[in-house]
C-alpha cells in the first residue's frame, strides 16, 4: 500500500507540488505514511502514535501544511495524561499537531540567545482554539541559551528544549523539509486567565471590576495586555477600591492595546483602549500625561494575544501621584472632568 502511494508520488508530483492547494486523498494519505514510516524509522513511538492516529478526514489538511520551507516539531515524549487523552479524543490532534509546524528552519541564524528570542507563528489558526484577528496563526516564542541549545518559552513550568535539528525527504519526491527534535509535546496557550496565573501575577487582578474587565478583554479577538507584576502594584491596589468603575475601566483601558503587538513591533507610538497614546523605547513603555513602566517580561503569549509584564501600572498624573493614596474622592476627578470636557464641547459644537 506505500508503495503504491510512493508510485503515484514519484508519477504524479514534481517537486514543490504541495504548495500547490489541496491534495487528491491518496497523495495526502501517502505524505502521512511516509511522515510516519520516518519518525518511527528514528525509534519515536509517542509522536508517531498521535500522528497516526489523525482522523482520516485532516489527512489532506496536514499534509497541506507543509507547502514550503517548514519545520515540524517533533515530541520525542508526550506525558501518559497527553497522550491517552488524544488518542481517546482524536478530533482534538490536528490542532496539536499544527501547533507544531513553522514555516521556517530554524537555527542559530532566526534564534536569539537569551534573554533575546523570536516569536514564530505556528500553522495553528483553527478559530475552535485560537482567538487572534482573522488570518492570525498561534505562535511559539523560541530562544537559545549559551550552550547553544535552543528552548520553547511559555510552556508552563516545563522546560522544553530541542535537541536535535535535521531534515527528512518524502520518499518519491525530491523534497524535505527540516524537523526539529523537541523535549516534550508542545501546549499551545491556553486563556488569558491561565496565562496570568502561570506568571503567578494575582495583584491586578484582585480588584473584582478589574477581574471582570481582564475577563472581557479575554474575549476580544487579539489583543496586548501590559500587565502590572504584584510588587509594583501590592501597596497601591487596596486603594483602589475607592475608586469608580469608569476610573477603573480606564486604568485597564490604559494596559490593552487592540491587537496583537508582540516584543519587537513595540515601537513608537501605539494608541491604547483609552485613546491614549503608549510610546515605546527600548523596554520601557510610557503612558502620555502618565507614567513610564518598565517591560520586566515580553512576549508571553495567550490564547487571544500577547501579556507584557510591566514593573507598575500605568496611570494618569492625578492617580500615579502619591498624594492620592489617601483614595479621597479627588480620584474620581478625571472621569467627570473628561465627561464635562465632553458635554461643554458639546455646548460649544451646539452653539
Ligand atoms: C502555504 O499556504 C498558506 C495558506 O494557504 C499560504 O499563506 C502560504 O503562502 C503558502 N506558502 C507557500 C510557500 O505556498
Ligand atoms: C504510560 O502508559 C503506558 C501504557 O499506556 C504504561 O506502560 C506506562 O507505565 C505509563 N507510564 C507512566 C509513567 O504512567
Ligand atoms: C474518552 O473520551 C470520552 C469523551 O470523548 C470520555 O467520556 C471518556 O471519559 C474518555 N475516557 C478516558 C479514559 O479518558
Ligand atoms: C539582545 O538584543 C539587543 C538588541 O538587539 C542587543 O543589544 C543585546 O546584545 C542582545 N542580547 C543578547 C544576549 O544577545
Ligand atoms: C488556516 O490556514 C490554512 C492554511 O494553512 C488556510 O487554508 C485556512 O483558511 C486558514 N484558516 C483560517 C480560519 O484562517
Ligand atoms: C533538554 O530536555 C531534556 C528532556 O527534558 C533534558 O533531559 C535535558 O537536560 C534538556 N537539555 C538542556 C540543555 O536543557
Ligand atoms: C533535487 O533538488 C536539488 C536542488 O533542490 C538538486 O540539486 C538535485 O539535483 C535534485 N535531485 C533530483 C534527483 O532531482
Ligand atoms: C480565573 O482564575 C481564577 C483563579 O485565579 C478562578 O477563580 C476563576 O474562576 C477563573 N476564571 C475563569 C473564567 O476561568
Ligand atoms: C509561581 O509560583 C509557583 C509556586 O510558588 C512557582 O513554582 C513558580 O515557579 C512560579 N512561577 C513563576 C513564573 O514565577
Ligand atoms: C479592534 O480593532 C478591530 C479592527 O480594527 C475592530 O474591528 C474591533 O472592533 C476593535 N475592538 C475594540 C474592542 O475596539
Ligand atoms: C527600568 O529598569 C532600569 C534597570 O533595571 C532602571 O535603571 C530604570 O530606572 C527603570 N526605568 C523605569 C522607568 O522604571
Amino acid at each position: 500500500m506505500h508503495l503504491i502511494h510512493i508510485v503515484f508520488l514519484l508519477l504524479s508530483w514534481p517537486p514543490l507540488i504541495l504548495a500547490q492547494g489541496p491534495l487528491l486523498p491518496f497523495e495526502a494519505e501517502g505524505f502521512l505514511d511516509a511522515f510516519v514510516a520516518f519518525f518511527r524509522s528514528k525509534g519515536f513511538k509517542d509522536g508517531v502514535s498521535i500522528v497516526e492516529s489523525l482522523p482520516s478526514k485532516y489527512i489532506a489538511d496536514f499534509a497541506s501544511l507543509f507547502n514550503g520551507s517548514m519545520t515540524f516539531l517533533f515530541p520525542a515524549f508526550v506525558p501518559n495524561a497527553t497522550l491517552n487523552n488524544l488518542l481517546n479524543d482524536t478530533e482534538k490532534i490536528f490542532d496539536v499537531l499544527a501547533y507544531h509546524v513553522v514555516d521556517t528552519p530554524l537555527g542559530n541564524a532566526n534564534i536569539p540567545v537569551y534573554p533575546n528570542h523570536t516569536v514564530l507563528p505556528s500553522a495553528l489558526n483553527d478559530t475552535a482554539s485560537v482567538l487572534l484577528r482573522t488570518g492570525e496563526s498561534q505562535s511559539m516564542v523560541l530562544t537559545r541559551l549559551t550552550d547553544g541549545i535552543i528552548h520553547v518559552l511559555e510552556q508552563g513550568v516545563t522546560d522544553i528544549n530541542i535537541t536535535s535539528l535535521d531534515s527528512f525527504t518524502i520518499p518519491g519526491l525530491n523534497i524535505s523539509y527540516g524537523y526539529a527534535v523537541v523535549s516534550e509535546l508542545l501546549t499551545a496557550p491556553g486563556t488569558l486567565n491561565d496565562t496570568l496565573q502561570a506568571l503567578n501575577i494575582t495583584a491586578f487582578a484582585s480588584n473584582t471590576h478589574i477581574a471582570n474587565a481582564i475577563e472581557e478583554t479575554s474575549t476580544e479577538p487579539g489583543i496586548t495586555l501590559f500587565v502590572p507584576e504584584d510588587a509594583g502594584l501590592v501597596s497601591e491596589i487596596a486603594s483602589w477600591a475607592h475608586l469608580s468603575t469608569d476610573s477603573l475601566d480606564d486604568i485597564v483601558n490604559n494596559h490593552v492595546i487592540n491587537g496583537t503587538y508582540y516584543f519587537k513591533s513595540l515601537v513608537g507610538t501605539l494608541r491604547n483602549a483609552a485613546d491614549q497614546e503608549l510610546s515605546f523605547d527600548g523596554t520601557t513603555v510610557t503612558l502620555k500625561g502618565g507614567n513610564t513602566a518598565n517591560i520586566t517580561k515580553s512576549d508571553v503569549l495567550t490564547q487571544n494575544g500577547v501579556v507584557h509584564v510591566i514593573d507598575k501600572a500605568l496611570l494618569t498624573s492625578p492617580l500615579k501621584s502619591p498624594a492620592s493614596t489617601s483614595g479621597d474622592v479627588t480620584i474620581l476627578c478625571p472621569t467627570w472632568a473628561s465627561l464635562l470636557a465632553v458635554v461643554v464641547a458639546g455646548l460649544f459644537y451646539a452653539l
